[in-house]
């Protein structure tokens, strides 16, 4: 795959972004960990999900699942009974954390990786401190993660771009938790004297349904991709789905920059850390002509926001990892790590 993709990008590519070292990385990076860029082992790997996410009975899950997305030899099972003869546990932290699910350290077999797994931040994940000296793996959104699994990614677009969606308003944000003591709230009171700002969601008791998210953002010529809190690498759908994909340019509020162009190029968003105040942001924004606001939208021509990811790809991903893994890995203070 890296050799057939990377010459139709590459080209153009660079003549539009300059030698930035960033996107050279970034576009390295998204070749080679795009799902079923690496060879799986030939031995079948056996994953067993101890508990799925967000549910308190497993899906049903087919034989050939990971197969039918695209990893062989990985069979993904949920039943327990397998646990002695597992390549590889999952464990998801939110079952873990509120004691829906229980860790089988008495029934382990010697050396067998257990993963960690959470896509929350730490702002939501408590409890880690009785994990230590438990898991070998982690699969999260940080980079670092031994199986990293951001909320979104940039793939190689198939046809040509769909044209940038016509624009009537200026700046849309959608939020259901409003407090006065976060970041992105805070900002928005700074910004809106300066800015017209749209709040939809239930904060402002105007929700959108699923399917109105996207045509309607897609309207304005800003989104504000807010994190509800700021932590390494924490970027999540309100970038990639109601930002990205609905066709407008995200004014992000996260990690810092470099963490954003890690994922995409680095004049496909606006980030609040570049400017001085929240006035100066605005004046920046309003004050954008139209050959400018289009430079936002040229990472279409060559890559499309792929479909979010399910829980079956994400696990089954383990196995493609799996003969880079460390071995001899613990996380000795896992929540030293995640909240570094
Ligand atoms: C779970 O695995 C055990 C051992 O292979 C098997 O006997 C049992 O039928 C399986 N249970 C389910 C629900 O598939
Ligand atoms: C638009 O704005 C950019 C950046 O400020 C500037 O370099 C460019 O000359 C402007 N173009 C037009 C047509 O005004």
């Amino acid at each position: 795959m890296l050799g057939l993709a990377v010459p139709r990008c590459w080209g153009p590519w660079r003549a539009w972004s300059g030698a930035s070292l960033f996107s050279a990385l970034w576009l390295l990076w998204l070749f080679w960990e795009a799902p079923g860029g690496a060879p799986a082992p030939q031995r079948t790997l056996t994953i067993l999900v101890w508990n799925w996410p967000f549910a308190r009975r497993p899906p049903e899950l087919r034989s050939d699942t990971c197969a039918r997305l695209g990893v062989a030899h990985c069979t993904l099972s949920t039943n327990r009974s397998l646990l002695a003869l597992a390549d590889a546990v999952v464990f998801h932290h939110r079952e873990l954390q509120t004691g829906q699910a229980r860790l089988p350290l008495a029934q382990r077999p010697p050396g067998q990786p257990w993963v960690w797994a959470s896509l929350e931040s730490p702002s939501h994940t408590h409890g880690l401190h009785r994990f230590r000296g438990v898991f070998n793996w982690v699969l999260s959104y940080r980079r670092d993660s031994d199986i990293f699994m951001p909320y979104g990614r940039l793939e190689p677009r198939a046809g040509p771009a769909p044209p940038v969606p016509a624009k009537s308003k200026v700046a849309a944000w959608v939020v259901s938790n409003f407090q006065a003591h976060q970041r992105r709230v805070q900002l928005y009171r700074q910004l809106a004297p300066h800015l017209p700002v749209d709040v939809f969601g239930q904060a402002n008791r105007r929700p959108l349904c699923a399917d109105c998210l996207l045509p309607t953002v897609a309207r304005y010529r800003f989104y504000l991709a807010f994190e509800n809190s700021q932590h390494r690498d924490y970027v999540t759908e309100k970038f990639w789905h109601n930002a990205l994909a609905a066709g407008t340019v995200p004014v992000v509020l996260g990690p810092p920059r470099a963490s954003y162009e890690a994922l995409v190029p680095a004049d496909a968003f606006v980030h609040v850390d570049d400017f001085g105040s929240a006035r100066e942001l605005a004046a920046f924004l309003r004050g954008m002509n139209e050959s400018q606001y289009r430079s936002y939208f040229r990472w279409r021509e060559w890559f499309q926001v792929q479909r979010v990811a399910s829980w079956e790809q994400r696990f089954c991903a383990i196995c493609t990892r799996y003969p880079h893994l460390p071995r001899d890995q613990v996380y000795q203070d896992l929540q030293g790590w995640f909240q570094a």
